[in-house]
């Protein structure tokens, strides 16, 4: 199975994301390190520890990671309720976050993979400041990374934040901008991928009607999700964003990509983190990033659906 490290901020798409890979034996979860971005660094890690908890994972470590983006000031996600994970009620986590900061566990643990050859795949679901951080203490660490499958940045669709930004590159453009330059391979699943995966409301009944907990606490996220993203996506209901990466692990197939060298904006107010593709090489740089442009929607909702009704938690 494929090593992998979730860098997240849960959020109600992340801890979808979560609950998915749980059951994939395909996927080898190493840590979770959540950072500040939908919420708080200390709702991220609780939520991430509910998360857990709710899945029967606890054997996974978290790892909190930055308190706050680099350089810019702190911007909070929208749409996902007080406490980050909509109106559900989750239980206690009985667990607590390891005393190691993500940070400092990404230096030790992409080091010791670059060293002996085993490079681990890092999944971003939040801004990149964690990498980021790890990047400039070590930057050999880049070594130990087989790729980065990421949700982030808007190429041939307009930014959710602001009109050329995606939320997770506009809260920490100058992180995303070190891992863009690092030379890692990275997969970019951006709006232009995510808003193929819209979840109407008959999506979320087809989830509430797979048994158990789990599938009906993602069915009760999702619904929060869908609700209060169909002001701002008409009636289409709400993009499932950082569970493609997951399903991009998972089921390749299902995504089509295409190779650019991506910049990210760290400079201009107005662009302030878009994300830009050199679709036609005008730099003269090899590409650094396979961006999606084309996902089987049909095929993904099939696969999570059957990957939720996987947990024997009833
Ligand atoms: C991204 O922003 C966050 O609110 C979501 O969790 C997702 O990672 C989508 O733009
Ligand atoms: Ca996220």
């Amino acid at each position: 199975s494929t090593p992998i490290i979730i860098d997240c901020d849960p959020g109600i798409d992340d801890s979808i994301a979560l609950l998915a890979a749980f059951v994939s034996p395909e996927l080898e979860i190493l840590a979770i390190t959540p950072v500040s971005g939908n919420q708080p660094l200390e709702r991220t890690v609780r939520n991430a520890l509910q998360i857990c908890e709710l899945g029967g994972r606890t054997d996974i470590p978290v790892y909190p990671g930055s308190f706050r983006p680099l350089l810019r000031d702190v911007i909070r996600g929208q749409f996902h309720g007080h406490s980050g994970l909509g109106n559900t009620s989750l239980p206690e986590p009985r667990k607590e976050a390891e005393d190691k900061g993500a940070v400092e566990f990404l230096v030790d643990r992409l080091g010791e993979a670059a060293r002996t050859g085993k490079p681990v795949t890092l999944c971003c679901l939040g801004p990149m400041t964690n990498l980021a951080m790890a990047l400039r203490i070590d930057p050999n660490i880049a070594a130990g990374v087989a790729r980065i499958v990421m949700m982030g940045g808007a190429y041939r669709e307009p930014g959710n934040r602001t009109m050329t930004a995606e939320f997770n590159m506009l809260a920490d453009p100058h992180a995303a901008h070190i891992v863009f330059s690092s030379d890692i391979p990275i997969v970019a699943l951006a709006l232009d991928a995510t808003h193929q995966v819209i979840l109407t409301p008959e999506h979320v009944e087809q989830f509430a009607a797979v048994s158990g907990r789990i599938a009906s606490t993602v069915a009760d996220l999702m619904a929060f999700w869908d609700r209060n993203q169909v002001e701002r996506y008409g009636s289409r209901g709400g993009p499932l964003h950082d569970p493609l990466v997951i399903a991009f692990l998972l089921a390749p197939h299902l995504f089509q990509t295409k190779p650019a060298r991506v910049f990210i904006e760290h400079e201009s107010e107005l662009c302030m983190g878009q994300t830009v593709a050199d679709w036609y090489n005008k730099s003269g740089l090899e590409p650094n990033a396979e961006i999606v442009c084309d996902v089987d929607a049909k095929g993904v909702i099939a696969l999570f659906l059957q990957l939720f009704s996987r947990y024997q938690i009833e």
